[in-house]
């Protein structure tokens, strides 16, 4: 919280795009956090928790019975404050204005008129034009006392309202897409002129107050137990949680049997080598296999990982005195696309360490990296000195290759898929494809087909690679790997993987797939 004090607090209303205000307000230099608009702490705001709030837009209606409030102390904390499409709803209807579904309304790309250049508007010539990304809200039909219509669109459609002397701004397009063409100068408007931020804030910042954080909810003699995957995630935490408290640490490799090929290896010689942690490395193999076995539902794997993770974890924190902590490398994107404001109808996957862990949890969780988005903690990373061949590794889920075998897993089918997945990464790294791409894996389908080897009917499994780019795994495309390329893996896969006799290449985008198949 710290940090926000020379920063902007984003309230999420359930916008897609939130996650994107925060990016843009970090790449401005100023440090930015997301809480979900119904956070217990709202209520506890003052003057000094941040230089400005921004409310996010968001897929309801302020008339929807249900519909997610503005906390009204927010727009009496005497900071500056930005509503954004919902957001500039929700504050109006909060200040006693009118919100309306309109026949009117504007869809995707609008041109606007600067009535006024005050607050967001500063700096535009009134009358100027600039195009931006409308969104599908209702309309805000009567201002709330104190505010003025500072921009509408071509079409007489109301844009931005402003309420200069208190500090009040909302707009119904979204600055912080890259449609809106003025979008950074309209942030930068709040972000510096309004808010008075400085511009302080870089990776290093986050690394000095995160260790402050870190100290102060562990104690003095407080021990945390980090769970250790070898991603880059559980990687930074790791390194992070060292350089906070030094040898109360104790990081914990679980053999899960659901790893990569020579994973445990790799991650044991990286963390003795280069950190000199206490790293104790579990083989608890049988009990991963033996709880997921005869389960083919997605969510219920996810589910029985987390909580087997943590049954590992609170033995080993049994032989450690005062061990009450357990260090997680959980992101932005985990926790939103885990648990909604809009209810568990919206949530896509239980990410294993956020909406997989037992209710019984009998740790405090430490989770650094909750705010940031994945090449955040890459930079992050860097600015922690680990080897860049840590840092720049494809992201791989905490469920491992449990979320890549559809269907049953077994020993043999666990086998199958990591000899797969090594010969495709190993040649994605020879061919010089490996860092054009944000991830790639491969997937053991639950299906056989018929083939013809060596003048023998084969009846065997099928392979799907799978290849995307993305910059933050909210949304992806499919690579565009060469089809040379592409051949050359599927004969290798067939001809040196038992039990496969088929390749497929997956060329579906997030949305509609995700980039997991489970
Ligand atoms: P999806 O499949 O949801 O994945 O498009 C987005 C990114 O998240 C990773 N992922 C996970 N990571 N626990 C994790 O730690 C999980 O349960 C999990 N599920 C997906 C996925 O590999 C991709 O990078």
């Amino acid at each position: 919280m710290d940090e926000l004090r020379n920063g902007v607090l984003i309230l999420d209303y359930g916008s897609q795009y939130t996650l994107l205000i925060a990016r843009r307000i970090r790449e401005l230099g100023v440090y930015s956090e997301i809480w979900p608009c119904n956070d217990e702490r709202v209520t506890t705001l003052t003057a000094d928790s941040a230089k400005g709030v921004i409310l996010s837009g968001g897929p309801s209606s302020v008339h929807i019975e249900g519909a997610p409030k503005l906390e009204s102390s927010v727009l009496d904390l005497g900071v500056p404050v930005l509503g954004i499409c919902y957001g500039m709803q929700a504050m109006s209807h909060a200040l006693g204005g009118s919100v309306e579904s309109t026949t009117s309304r504007e869809y995707g790309r609008a041109e606007v008129v600067v009535k006024k250049p005050v607050g967001l508007f500063e700096g535009f010539d009134a009358s100027e034009h600039t195009t931006v990304w409308m969104s599908h809200g209702d309309s805000v039909t009567k201002l709330p006392e104190g505010f003025e219509r500072v921009a509408e669109t071509t079409n007489g459609v109301l844009a931005g309202i402003a309420n200069v002397e208190k500090q009040q701004f909302g707009v119904q397009f979204h600055p912080e897409v890259s449609h809106t063409v003025e979008g950074a100068r309209f942030l930068e408007n709040f972000v510096f002129t309004q808010c008075r931020c400085d511009q302080s804030w870089n990776m290093r910042d986050f690394v000095d107050s995160a260790v402050e954080t870190i100290r102060r909810q562990v104690g003095d003699t407080g021990q945390v137990i980090c769970g250790l995957s070898g991603g880059v995630d559980s990687s930074v935490v790791a390194a992070l949680l060292h350089r906070a408290i030094g040898d109360r640490l104790t990081c914990v490799l679980v053999d899960n049997g659901l790893m990569r090929h020579k994973e445990v290896d790799r991650v044991r010689s990286i963390f003795e080598g280069h950190f000199g942690v206490d790293l104790r490395v579990v083989d608890a193999t049988e009990e991963f296999l033996s709880r997921l076995a005869g389960v083919d539902d997605p969510e219920q794997k996810r589910k029985i990982i987390g909580e087997v993770f943590i049954r590992v974890f609170e033995r080993v924190a049994e032989g450690i005195p005062n061990a009450k902590f357990l260090a997680q490398g959980t992101l932005y994107p985990d926790v939103i696309e885990s648990v909604s404001i809009r209810g568990p109808s919206a949530t896509i996957k239980s990410h294993h360490n956020v909406g997989g862990l037992p209710e019984d949890l009998g740790f405090d969780l430490i989770e650094p990296l909750r705010e940031l988005f994945k090449d955040e903690v890459r930079v992050l990373g860097r600015a922690l000195g680990l080897p860049a061949d840590m840092v720049d590794r494809h992201p791989f889920p905490g469920p491992g290759l449990a979320v890549r075998i559809l269907g049953d897993i077994t020993k043999e089918r666990l086998d199958t898929i990591r000899a797969a997945d090594h010969i495709f990464i190993d040649g994605l790294r020879e061919d010089g494809h490996y860092h054009s791409v944000w991830q790639a894996f491969a997937v053991l389908l639950p299906v056989r087909t018929v083939g013809v080897m060596g003048d023998q009917r084969t009846y065997e499994q099928v392979v799907a690679l799978r290849a995307v780019t993305s910059q933050d795994g909210m949304t992806a495309d499919r690579a565009y790997l060469p089809m040379e390329f592409l051949g050359k893996m599927s004969d290798r896969i067939i001809n040196e993987v038992p039990g496969v006799n088929r390749v497929v290449y997956d060329v579906s985008s997030k949305p509609p797939a995700t980039i997991e198949w489970e």
